[in-house]
């Protein structure tokens, strides 16, 4: 690099691979241009899709005029969200007996998803100083870059299995058994897992927490399309439940994002949530008080109004219900896009095995396409998907769908 006169030691750093992409799809001005790559809902247009039961909730908060709405929250965040967020997440219905169960939750609203993350890596690199962090390899990325801006280092365990596209459970349990220690913070996708769309079944989600308690492990949960992937919340959310209510004396940790699930991207609404085991619950009040220290040196409080409408939509049964079929209406979109390019390439006989595709779940699939497929798709189709091979289903319609098979078969008869 050129010396230049200055006190910074900077090198580039490579851009991120997600919204670069993203940037370069905007600047293409192809007409037939077509976006596989950011994981964010599309309608059948190829529109955003600011959700129905947001926009209602949007409305009567025009017609309310709070005065509140631009002030300050306090430093957790918004304390009716939190519980709200909670509850979403570990399927409490407002009765008694759960009272205990809730003490073990210390709950900070985050910047989103991602802040959540970040959030919690920090908050474990300071209080907890796990050895190493395991992801799955592969990840969504940005984990990386999360767990090494904390300074944690990083191991991965095998997720994927290339031959039959298939989730590894064997490689990721004796990896995880053999070679991780005691203490070490476990990152697990709760659900539709980014970027292969594989996850574990009950059973093997059983036994994964069976490790995690034996070899006192530290599990940590990022859950990004609760709702979004199955439509149900249950169903998205079995698996962080299961951990909860049956292994109490676990510590573990949840991210929670509501960028998906109520269509929320650029509100960055989400909630952090540690839980302690059941006999160090008068820890709680502690956890929450240094998770505040840690959003008070860097960003004072979450934004405001993404929780506003997340609580506009859950204190009403009309809002609630438009919600939940908004999630069908999105999980069901995405099924059907599958469906429909598995079937285009099947028609096509374009070489290879496809039912993967349809296989697996929620907002991706893992398409196995080379990185040089994936550059041929771009330059010769302007069709966007990330060097893994991970296309956004969303992406996809049944205008654009014909297009994308017809390309991917030439990429695949074509470009080894
Ligand atoms: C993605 O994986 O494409 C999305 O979750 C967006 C992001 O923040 O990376």
């Amino acid at each position: 690099m050129e010396k230049v006169p200055t006190r910074l030691n900077v090198a580039p750093v490579p851009p991120d691979e997600i919204f670069a992409l993203n940037g370069a799809f905007f600047a293409d001005t192809h007409p037939q241009k077509v976006s596989l790559g950011v994981g964010v809902y599309r309608t059948d247009d190829g529109k955003p899709w600011p959700l129905p039961a947001v926009e209602k909730a949007e409305k009567q908060l025009a017609e309310e005029n709070d005065l509140m709405r631009h002030e300050y929250t306090a430093i957790e965040g918004d304390v009716p969200f939190l519980k709200i967020a909670r509850d979403l997440m570990f399927g409490f219905e407002g009765k008694a007996s759960e009272e205990p169960a809730k003490a073990r939750i210390a709950s900070v609203q985050t910047v989103a998803g991602t802040g959540a993350n970040h959030l919690g890596a920090l908050f474990l690199a300071h209080h907890m100083k796990p050895r190493n962090v395991w992801l799955s390899n592969p990840s969504w990325a940005n984990h990386m870059t999360i767990w090494e801006l904390a300074g944690v280092p990083r191991k991965t365990y095998p997720y994927y299995h290339a031959a039959t596209r298939s989730f590894d459970f064997d490689g990721m349990m004796s990896t995880l058994e053999n070679d991780a220690e005691e203490g070490d913070a476990v990152l697990l996708h709760a659900c539709a897992h980014n970027p292969t769309g594989l996850d574990p079944n009950k059973e093997q989600w059983i036994a994964i927490a069976d490790l995690c308690e034996r070899k006192k492990l530290f599990p940590f949960f990022d859950s990004a399309y609760q709702g979004f992937a199955s439509g149900s919340l249950e169903e998205d959310a079995w698996a962080v439940r299961y951990f909860f209510d049956n292994k109490p004396d676990m510590e573990m940790c949840v991210a929670q994002s509501f960028s998906k699930n109520m269509g929320l991207y650029g509100q960055r609404t989400g909630a952090f949530h540690y839980i302690t085991n059941r006999s160090a619950t008068s820890i709680r009040d502690v956890v929450v008080n240094n998770l505040c220290h840690l959003i008070r040196g860097e960003f004072s409080m979450g934004p405001r109004i993404g929780c506003t409408i997340v609580k506009k939509i859950m204190s009403s049964e009309e809002l609630t219900a438009d919600w939940h079929n908004d999630l069908q209406v999105m999980s069901s979109r995405i099924k059907s896009m599958r469906e429909a390019l598995y079937n285009e390439l099947v028609r096509l006989k374009t070489p290879g095995t496809w039912e993967h595709i349809v296989e697996q779940n929620g907002m991706f699939s893992y398409t196995g396409l080379t990185p040089k497929q994936v550059y041929a798709l771009k330059d010769k189709y302007h069709v966007y998907l990330l060097k893994s091979g991970r296309a956004s289903i969303s992406g996809l319609s049944q205008k654009n769908v014909a297009y994308v098979a017809l390309a991917i078969d030439d990429v695949v008869r074509n470009v080894l």
